[in-house]
């Protein structure tokens, strides 16, 4: 429950305005705040999430933590500290007194800098070095975790890119609409690593791993020994072999680059096809709408997002970028661009200053193969995120990990569940055998709308709807026989929150 007002948290507060479970918000000498009280524990935080500033006064309490409901971070209300990603970095936390009759706020607490609930005491397990291998959500999220869990033995985080972490989903959504500027991007400053001593070599491909002798070769021809190894490879765009002409110019979207120079190209252009009909070329049609391209986009299927979402939603998401200015041409492909022509498998053929692929991606898994690591359609790892070589670890899009909620062995896309797979994976490293058990939690983003969808609905047998999508406020719930498997929502996102609580409550044994 909130109670929403501009208190001044210090002046004290009748105990009797605040339920058991219920959130205040107001002001501690002048930073928004939150009060929380649950049953005789009462706590008070900074008022926005550190991930975007979501409203945790609008979160959900379980137990002594409090989940942003944006996009799910979780926190402790003790110490403040970012238990779960997306958010890395803690809230504010301030003394609380009570006396018989009334709740004060008193005194900041010190910053817990990570590492207050999340230390680990060194043991006969703590590796002697760690190595990481991508420069992405769950190479950077592991990094930052050993780090806040008091590891001090050297961490080296391995990156194909030329860029250090950044923000990913953003490359689609607000830096390629031009409301995110690039300050935004990167996840960390350049002094975080200097002061965490997490050694960034970046433009740099580890070309092989030999798990044998715990060393891994990199492109330069160096070997780099380590105690722990993290394998967070990503995913590559899947490239389609269309037949090119003349001045063509065919863009794909993974890196800070690719967005950079999609973005460069919006400069002159006054059209764009989109080929891809799924959550990137949407999230990439709405952006070049945004800078008042033209837009067309190409897919295969008939209703975009259909075997995803459903019918319902996929619908939805294809009127509202309509009434933007979108044009789709479904059911088909591109069978050759020739300069600014791009011909579709239908025969008909669109002006476009430049083309965007995004038809899916594969997850990045031939250093794993050439490793001699068991591979099921990505890489195979056990409840702890360890592949079947001791020590080797695997997060993120490569990832094929026991789901406990579903029942079933998946691999998925997330921003989130490959910040919090590396986040489990670097305390597994360091002995502590959690099993990963988050539900999994994505959002994307259509102009002013956002859909949260938690679970995993590989196969669904239903869908209902609650509320509606024409009003933009309503969940879809996806069952597979009486159980509900994942649930979508567009502007009810405590739950969202609830849903997600709901299924981490649900154990079916694989
Ligand atoms: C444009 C875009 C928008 C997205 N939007 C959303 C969204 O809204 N919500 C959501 O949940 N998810 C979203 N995603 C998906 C999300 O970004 C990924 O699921 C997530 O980044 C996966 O994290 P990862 O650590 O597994 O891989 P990545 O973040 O891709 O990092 C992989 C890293 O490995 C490096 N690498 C690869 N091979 C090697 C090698 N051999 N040696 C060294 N380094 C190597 C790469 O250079 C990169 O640094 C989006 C993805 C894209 C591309
Ligand atoms: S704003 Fe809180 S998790 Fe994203």
């Amino acid at each position: 429950m909130e109670h929403s007002s501009d208190v001044d948290l210090k002046a004290g507060l009748p105990i009797a305005e605040l339920a058991d479970g219920g959130i205040i918000s107001g002001r501690v000498d002048g930073e928004d705040a939150i009060l929380v009280r649950r049953g005789k524990d009462y706590f008070a935080v900074g008022a926005a999430c550190t991930h975007y500033h979501g409203p945790l006064a609008k979160g959900l309490i379980i137990g002594n933590t409090i989940r942003c409901p944006l996009h799910h971070a979780c926190f402790s209300l003790r110490s403040g500290e970012a238990l779960y990603a997306p958010a890395l970095d803690p809230i504010a936390c301030w003394r609380v007194e009570v006396t018989p009759t009334k709740v004060f706020v008193r005194e900041k607490l010190g910053s817990p800098k990570g590492g207050i609930e999340s230390t680990v005491a060194p043991s006969a397990k703590t590796p002697n070095s760690v190595v990481m291998v991508g420069g992405g959500a769950a190479a950077l999220a592991a990094a930052d975790m050993l780090r806040r869990c008091g590891y001090s033995g050297p961490v080296t985080l391995v990156s194909a890119d030329d860029a250090p972490p950044y923000d990913r989903p953003n490359l689609s959504k607000d830096f390629l609409a031009g409301t995110a500027p690039e300050e935004w991007m990167p996840l960390r400053s350049a002094q975080y690593y200097v002061d965490r001593k997490i050694e960034l070599v970046l433009n740099q491909r580890v070309t092989a791993i030999d798990a044998a002798r715990s060393v891994v070769s990199l492109g330069d021809g160096r070997q780099l020994a380590y105690g722990a190894l993290l394998l967070a490879t990503g995913a590559d765009p899947v490239r389609l072999q269309i037949p090119l002409a003349g001045a063509a110019r065919i863009f794909y979207l993974r890196t800070f680059a690719d967005s950079r120079a999609i973005l460069a190209a919006t400069e002159s252009a006054r059209a764009a096809v989109v080929v891809g009909a799924s959550f990137i070329g949407l999230e990439v049609a709405a952006s070049l709408r945004a800078r008042g391209i033209d837009v067309h986009v190409v897919g295969l299927e008939h209703v975009p997002l259909e075997r995803v979402m459903g019918r319902d939603i996929g619908a939805f998401l294809r009127n509202l970028h309509e009434s933007r200015g979108v044009t789709f041409h479904l059911g088909q492909s591109v069978t050759h661009v020739d300069g600014k022509q791009v011909t579709l498998t239908g025969g008909a053929t669109l002006q476009a200053d430049f083309v965007v692929l995004g038809v899916g991606v594969r997850p990045a898994i031939a250093l794993a193969e050439q490793g001699g690591l068991a591979i099921d359609r990505g890489i195979s790892v056990n409840e702890y995120l360890e592949t079947s070589a001791p020590g080797v670890f695997a997060a993120g899009d490569i990832a094929r990990w026991p789901d406990p909620h579903c029942g079933d062995r998946i691999r998925v896309e997330h921003w989130v569940v490959a910040q919090r797979q590396g986040q489990a994976a670097a305390r597994n490293m360091l002995g502590l055998r959690e099993p990963f058990a988050a539900v999994p939690f994505f959002w994307s983003q259509h102009y002013d709308v956002v859909i949260n969808y938690v679970g995993h609905a590989e196969k669904y047998d239903t869908a209902t709807i609650d509320g509606t999508l024409e009003s933009r406020d309503c969940a879809v719930t996806y069952r597979r026989g009486e159980r509900t498997v994942a649930v979508a929502t567009i502007s009810r996102d405590l739950q969202s929150l609830q849903a997600e609580r709901a299924m981490e409550t649900t154990v079916n044994p694989i």
